[in-house]
């Protein structure tokens, strides 16, 4: 397998990770980073086979599961019921549990609940003339105000879950300091706490929430634990508005740059594709296998790059150009198989409708600022957007 060196943290690469990934994959489906010291999937044949391969998965080998530090036990706590870290039979029971609440006529429901809301931000935005940053007063508040409407957790308390949410979600990131995990373990104490509480007054005052009806799907037969259920709302509170965030920043900015379009279907799947907020994803391997013509071993791990995936030529043709009415094959944005995005239809709804209200009602929007991206990789997203209307 070729090897490659590149540091996630150099300036150009966060900024434009793209030319890396090309030389990469014209080595090959699969290349050697010596900076993680990993088998990356580059190809989106590679990447989709792989997040389909039931030989791999997301959660660590046990014979591979080091001993936890003991401050950073309120984080793993959280990890090790989630949905997003275990592998069947547990991941099928929770992701079933979890798709009973999450059904798509919720999700429907929150159409208008999305319009409304993106309108009355948009009312709120400065002067024509002033500029603002598009992320704070646009691309933040959406997703964790829907997040939490869904979920049933009170909207007075977004900024605490996002707090909570970014001290966590650091963890992923290339630079991991002790800072970082000390902030990770504080948060998680804080969520756990603000959660155990706030599902005891669940229990007593039922709603309509997805909160509710997962404590009924906890009763119907003892089937979702406590701590099943606290890592489950602070996933969806976590995955829910991050990495939709930052696709209404990176998708905001494209769209600056090119001629204006109608945001269909297409053209919110080209958003996805053309600059995904996620990067990279591990897999475990659990079988002695070989892939594209590269032996693993049980307990070697392959990385997929989910934005190298979606700039293959293989796959789209002129990969670079963005193109709204594109054709083709499923972006790897939303990831593949088993663990495919639950959220994929929230998110897609609040993309495309919070990008429609944004550029009907601002048909003068410009950039007042070149963006950059956030020196955070894998997480690819914008650390500012500033736009005049
Ligand atoms: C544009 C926005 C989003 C992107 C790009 C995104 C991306 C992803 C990706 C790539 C995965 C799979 C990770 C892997 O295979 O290792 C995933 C899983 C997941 N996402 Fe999203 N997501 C988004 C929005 C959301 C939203 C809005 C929610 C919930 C409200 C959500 C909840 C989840 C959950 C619960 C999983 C774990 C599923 C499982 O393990 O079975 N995501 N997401």
């Amino acid at each position: 397998m070729e090897k490659f060196s590149q540091s996630p943290t150099a300036p150009a690469f966060v900024q434009d990770p793209y030319p890396f990934y090309d030389t990469a994959r014209r080595a090959g489906d699969l290349f050697w980073w010596t900076d993680y010291n990993i088998a990356c999937a580059v190809s989106h044949k590679a990447v989709s086979a792989i997040l389909r391969d039931r030989r791999l998965g997301r959660e660590t080998p046990a014979e591979l599961a080091g001993p936890v530090p003991p401050e950073l036990a309120p984080f793993y706590d959280i990890e090790e019921h989630s949905l997003l870290e275990v592998e069947p039979p547990k991941h099928t029971r929770l992701r079933g549990l979890v798709l009973r609440a999450f059904t798509s006529r919720r999700i429907g429901e929150l159409a208008p609940d999305i319009t409304a809301l993106s309108h009355e931000l948009i009312d709120k935005f400065p002067p024509p003339g002033t500029a603002f940053d598009l992320l704070d007063a646009f691309a933040r508040p959406l997703p964790v105000t829907i997040i939490c409407r869904l979920l049933g957790v009170p909207e007075d308390r977004a900024d605490d879950l996002l707090r909570w949410s970014n001290a966590m979600v650091a963890m992923y990131q290339a630079r991991r300091t002790a800072q970082i995990e000390t902030d990770a373990a504080q948060a998680s104490r804080e969520f756990t706490a603000f959660l155990t509480d706030y599902i005891d007054q669940k229990r007593q005052r039922p709603g309509d929430d997805l909160i509710t009806q997962l404590i009924a799907a906890e009763e119907d037969g003892e089937k979702l634990s406590t701590e099943e259920l606290i890592s489950t709302c602070i996933l969806l509170l976590n995955a829910g508005h991050e990495a939709t965030v930052h696709t209404l920043g990176n998708g905001a900015a494209t769209l600056l740059d090119h001629e204006r379009c109608d945001i269909t279907e297409a053209c919110t799947e080209e958003i996805l594709r053309f600059d995904a907020p996620l990067h990279m994803f591990r897999r475990w391997v659990y079988d002695d296998i070989t892939l594209f013509g590269h032996d693993f071993k049980r307990g070697d791990q392959i990385a997929c790059l989910l934005g190298a995936a979606n700039r293959d030529p293989a796959a789209y043709p002129d990969p670079n150009t963005f193109d709204p009415a594109r054709k083709g094959p499923a972006n790897t944005s939303l990831g593949a198989g088993l663990h495919f995005c639950v959220g994929a239809p929230l998110a897609r709804l609040e993309i495309r409708i919070g990008l429609d209200a944004l550029f009907t009602r601002c048909p003068t929007l410009k950039l007042a600022e070149a963006p950059r991206y956030a020196d955070l990789y894998h997480f690819h997203g914008l650390e500012k957007l500033m736009v005049t209307t």
